[in-house]
């Protein structure tokens, strides 16, 4: 899948953008069935609101949930001061999350195939496992910031392999809130780990390196379409978005079945739900 330059780039800088890894149409029907969840989504009395500046905050049953189910989570600033939400329930979601990909045929279908298992093969996982799918709406005006932050944090293996793949479902921008990522520094240690204990979860630190300065982050502004792949330990934010275009992103979370999955890592599945690759 990778030619060797892409290789040793991946392995230099931690991260790796492959334009047009995915076709407009594909695209297209991904974010129609993202639409038709969220459509379907009555909220109720609840107010899941994804807090993307402290992910310990708002992570209650239903966040616990998720890693089994699909669900969606507010943006944080979707509700004014009387709990009423500001703009359309379509345009205050954050994200949905987090099985998708085992769930529902239209994702699994875009979050599998030949090409992605080759892909992964060549980034070294061997048995990839994928445990995560994420939606990402990052919504015009009111898209929150996601703050520096490692990947293997909530995704703790031994030895380490977590591996991101984010798809752009829109252009991503400065301006809409394009990721960052410090290159090199997927060789900067663990900071932080989310860690659960029943039903709680909690940031503890691990590593006292600072986060990088701003200075040393470089903007991955990509086309809809491109995927970028990301060493879970390759430190990443991305600003608030106070544009008014969305920016649409997909991300998957594989580990390595080779290595041992952390029992404190808040993303568990039940003996009849296993998780799987990237085969179809
Ligand atoms: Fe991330």
């Amino acid at each position: 899948m990778l030619v060797d330059e892409q290789i040793a780039s991946y392995r230099q800088n931690g991260y790796l953008v492959l334009p047009g890894f995915k076709t407009a149409a594909e695209v297209a029907t991904l974010r129609e069935r993202a639409a038709q969840i969220v459509e379907a989504f009555d909220p109720g009395d609840r107010r899941t609101i994804f807090s993307t500046t402290d992910q310990a905050r708002g992570t209650g049953d239903e966040f616990l949930a998720s890693a089994e189910g699909i669900h969606c989570f507010f943006e944080e600033e979707a509700f004014d001061a009387q709990g009423a939400l500001k703009q359309a329930k379509s345009l205050s979601i954050n994200k949905i999350g987090h099985a998708m990909h085992d769930l529902d045929p239209v994702f699994s279908r875009f979050s599998r195939g030949p090409r992605l298992q080759a892909l992964a093969q060549d980034l070294g996982l061997a048995q990839p496992q994928l445990w995560q799918s994420m939606y990402i709406f990052k919504q015009p005006g009111i898209g929150g910031e996601v703050k520096w932050h490692q990947d293997a944090s909530f995704f703790d293996t031994t030895p380490g392999s977590v591996t991101a793949f984010w798809f752009a479902l829109e252009d991503a921008t400065r301006d809409n809130g394009c990721l960052w990522v410090q290159p090199g520094g997927h060789r900067t240690p663990l900071r932080e780990r989310f860690v659960r204990e029943g039903n709680t979860v909690r940031m503890e630190q691990v590593d006292a390196m600072p986060w990088p300065d701003q200075r040393s982050a470089v903007p991955v502004e990509v086309e809809r379409g491109t995927l970028v792949c990301f060493h879970g330990l390759l430190p990443h934010w991305s600003a608030p978005n106070r544009s008014a275009v969305s920016r649409h992103a997909y991300t998957l979370h594989a580990t390595d079945g080779r290595c041992d999955y952390a029992a404190a890592n808040w993303l568990q599945r039940s003996p009849g739900f296993p998780v799987r690759g990237f085969d179809e």
